[in-house]
């Protein structure tokens, strides 16, 4: 059957129903089919393959609201194909602090923030309005927030204020938790120089723990903080009275947490060091259980920390599930467990049974713990990984898990990766120095990113731009080298 002769004998919603079940490649050449049909994909074809093939973003969300469906498509199968081939642009996007820090990165759609000692530096996504039709939006420099009355800030999310996205929880070393407003700030005062904002504070939060807080996550009104000894502590957004926080204590060194609300069974994963390194607390309807629902085991018998924690990409093989969560180890592995599984380790004692991982990735190269997760990337598919020195960035494809790359973070400093954001075509990260991206889309300018004049302080700078003027030099190596 042609395609053509579908056309004229089929009724289009039978067509458009056809649609549902195509890949890329057959809505375009159906598209080339004739003009009847080249109409009927523009108007239902590629949204229909938007809602299949989902890519979300933080810093592309303003952007794709503008583009037409056929834009998005084009910008996501263009970043897709970047993400097989390991194609994309590195910068890093300020100059080297003075001092080593351990960052922080939360973003949201208009806003990115990098968290550095006591100093909470703030980028705007930009608007693309202004510019060509292939101009992606970037992020510029917008100025920094300073606690000098604080310890050093230790953890950062956002949280919920009505859509405005300017509500950051920030954890200290002191203990705090303090719910903070950031104020916007005035167009005109952006001219590359840095300046201080004036901050918004709202009352502490009632959380309140003696010792440094290491992780701060947020999901839906519920906010989950976790200290360095091991008090965790949940806390309803909503609700007026802040009393109703609950606490549980875990009695470990404790590094990464995890909320999800979103799951059909909400929960909240710990990561520490101990023998049980990776635990699953219920949420109950608003406490946290004191006793863990499951023990998500290592491959590896002696595996003791766990310092990093996140849901897996959405577009799995094994499908979108909130119940599937990836983790980084302190031996270099990035475990993923589906705990819809059954795959317990028997013989075990103690109680639930410990459930093994279902995928593990591993750098062959390096047995560098891994500080940072996060997922998303081309075709929805990809975790990164970032490990313990020489600022090295580790991609793999969960469809190819053998096939995976690592990098290092453009000037090569030989620090962690603390932080990582994963979106569909741009990982933003941060060394002990700076923060930076790898951006796989279309459209990057030399005004996507802010440039940075050259620095007054060389020695402390290792970066080579490269030949086109638009980004620097990175190191890429495959796992599987031949
Ligand atoms: C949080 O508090 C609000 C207001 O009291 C309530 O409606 C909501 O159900 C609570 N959320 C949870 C998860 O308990
Ligand atoms: C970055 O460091 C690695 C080893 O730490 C080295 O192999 C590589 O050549 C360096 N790359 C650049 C661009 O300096
Ligand atoms: C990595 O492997 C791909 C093919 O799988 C190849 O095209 C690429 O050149 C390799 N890169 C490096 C840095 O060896």
């Amino acid at each position: 059957m042609t395609v053509e002769a579908a056309g004229l004998i089929l009724p289009s919603d039978v067509l458009v129903i056809i649609m549902e079940h195509l890949g890329i490649r057959d809505l375009v050449n159906l598209s080339y089919t004739c003009k009847f049909v080249n109409l009927l994909v523009h108007k239902f074809g590629w949204s229909i393959y938007l809602n299949r093939n989902v890519r979300p973003s933080f810093t592309m969300q303003l952007a794709r609201k503008r583009w037409s469906a056929f834009e998005q498509v084009r910008y996501d199968v263009t970043s897709d194909r970047c993400w097989t081939q390991a194609k994309f642009n590195a910068q890093p996007l300020s100059h080297p602090w003075r001092s080593k820090f351990q960052p922080i990165i939360a973003m949201s759609t208009s806003v990115m923030l990098v968290a550095a000692g006591h100093t909470i530096y703030l980028y705007s996504i930009t608007d693309s309005s202004s510019l060509t039709d292939d101009g992606a939006p970037g992020i510029s420099y917008r100025g920094s927030y300073s606690f000098t009355d604080r310890g050093e800030i230790t953890s950062i999310t956002f949280i919920p204020d009505c859509h405005l996205e300017r509500t950051v929880a920030v954890g200290f070393a002191d203990g705090h938790i303090q719910r903070v407003f950031l104020p916007p700030f005035q167009q005109e005062q952006y001219n590359n120089k840095p300046f201080s904002l004036p901050i918004e504070r709202s009352s502490s939060l009632g959380l309140r723990i003696m010792d440094l807080v290491e992780s701060l996550s947020c999901s839906d009104d519920m906010l989950l903080s976790l200290s360095s000894f091991g008090t965790a502590g949940l806390c309803n957004l909503s609700s007026d009275s802040l009393l109703a926080t609950s606490y549980i204590t875990l009695d470990c060194r404790s590094w990464s947490s995890f909320i999800c609300m979103k799951s059909s069974m909400p929960f909240t994963a710990f990561g520490t060091t101990s023998p049980n390194p990776l635990v699953v607390h219920a949420v109950t309807p608003s406490s946290l259980s004191s006793a863990p629902f499951a023990i998500l085991h290592s491959t590896r018998e002696r595996s003791t920390a766990v310092y990093d924690i996140t849901d897996a990409p959405p577009s799995a093989p094994w499908g979108s599930s909130k119940q599937i969560i990836v983790s980084g180890w302190y031996d270099g592995a990035v475990q993923v467990h589906d705990m819809r599984s059954g795959r317990r380790d028997s013989g075990v004692s103690g109680t639930p049974a410990p459930l093994r991982p279902m995928l593990t990735l591993r750098d062959p190269w390096s047995d560098e713990p891994i500080y940072s997760v996060s997922c998303g990337g081309g075709s929805s598919s990809f975790v990164a990984a970032g490990t313990a020195r020489h600022s090295v960035v580790a991609f793999w494809d969960v469809r190819r898990p053998t096939e995976g790359w690592s990098v290092h973070a453009p000037g090569n400093d030989s620090s962690p990766v603390y932080s990582l954001v994963l979106e569909s075509s741009r990982l933003f990260g941060v060394t002990q120095s700076r923060p930076f991206v790898f951006d796989f889309g279309l459209g990057v300018t030399k005004e996507t990113y802010p440039s940075l004049p050259p620095s007054t302080r060389p020695q402390h700078d290792s970066l080579r731009p490269r030949k086109n003027g638009i980004g620097y030099c990175v190191t890429q190596y495959n796992h599987s080298r031949t």
